[in-house]
């Protein structure tokens, strides 16, 4: 409490006293009911059932989000990070349609998530990166989260990416100074983060590379990180820059995890996970884009010798 504060107020003490709550356990179990899923994890024999052929790690796979994961084993993934397209209209999107009806669209981000679901570890987190598309007045944010906790998802948290994006629509107002319209502005994105099954994910100490200045910085879940600037050289419309999963994957996995991208565009997933000793599984429709995601690795591969 501040010198300020406890000066100004003198019942400053009491009044913190009286908001404070008694048995938050018992309270946080009713508010939960019976919610905590059961999910058997140590039985071989449906696991193997369960299990589809033989999936490589490490390797960019061009082809359909959806056709690919379904080779995938059940229970495979330790951490998805993705950035869907948006549906905003982006024209110069290779071998995707970025203009569907928002029914069309969230059926489809539904079945790839459905499909997520079933190929994340029990434990296991999904990061997803949401840009609200507001001119339709669309709350893209809202029905994903729905999406995914409808899924059976637990809710881990939102991360304000603050991109300091101050170009966007810098001369719509709407209706200028009038209250008849006005239009508002965002300078950020956000990331929904979930959990399969648990919070609490359990590894090795030795596995842990995050350090403590930076657990101390990211926990505070709005991040200011400036927008990929190399889009051109890239080639690419719409890629997130590698602060983003760097930061990701090493808040929530640990060394040697498995990271799944499904839209993995030009690689910056499985880049930034080859780096930090995950292994990775990276699928974009876009041969161009496989392509290019393949050259940042080998370039990286290179980098070491
Ligand atoms: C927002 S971008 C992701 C960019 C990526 N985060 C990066 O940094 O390069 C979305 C990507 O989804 C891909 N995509 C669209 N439909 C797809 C599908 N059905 N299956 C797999 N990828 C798809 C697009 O080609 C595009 O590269």
């Amino acid at each position: 409490m501040s010198k300020l504060w406890r000066v100004g107020n003198p019942l400053g003490l009491e009044m913190q006293k009286a908001i404070k709550v008694k048995d938050k356990k018992r309270k946080k179990e009713i508010r939960l009911g019976q919610r905590t899923p059961t999910v058997e994890m140590d039985d071989p024999i449906s696991q193997e059932i369960h299990r589809r052929g033989d999936f490589e790690l490490n390797r960019i796979y061009c082809g359909d989000c959806l056709e690919v994961m379904q080779t995938m084993p059940d229970e495979f993934v330790d951490l998805i990070i993705t950035s869907p397209p948006y549906n905003f209209g982006l024209d110069d999107y290779e071998g995707h349609d970025d203009t569907r009806s928002w029914e069309t669209y969230f059926q489809w981000l539904n079945e790839v998530f459905a499909e997520c679901y079933r190929v994340l570890k029990h434990s296991g987190r999904i990061c997803v990166n949401v840009q609200p598309l507001f001119s339709d007045y669309i709350p893209t944010h809202h029905i994903v989260s729905q999406q995914l906790r409808d899924l059976g998802l637990l809710f881990k948290a939102e991360i304000l990416w603050e991109k300091h994006n101050y170009n966007c629509k810098y001369t719509a107002w709407g209706s200028w100074k009038s209250p008849s319209m006005p239009y508002l502005k965002y300078t950020w994105e956000f990331i929904e983060v979930f959990c399969k099954g648990e919070y609490k994910k359990v590894g090795r100490a030795e596995n842990i590379d995050i350090t403590g200045d930076e657990f101390k910085e990211w926990v505070y879940a709005k991040w200011d990180i400036a927008p990929e600037s190399r889009m051109k050289e890239l080639e690419h419309p719409a890629v997130f820059p590698e602060e983003i999963p760097y930061r990701l994957i090493r808040l929530f996995s640990y060394k040697g995890d498995v990271v799944l991208d499904p839209f993995n565009g030009v690689g910056t997933t499985t880049l930034v996970a080859a780096r930090l000793k995950r292994n990775y599984i990276g699928i974009d429709i876009s041969e161009k884009y496989c392509q290019k995601a393949r050259e940042r690795l080998r370039e990286y591969q290179l980098s070491l010798f």
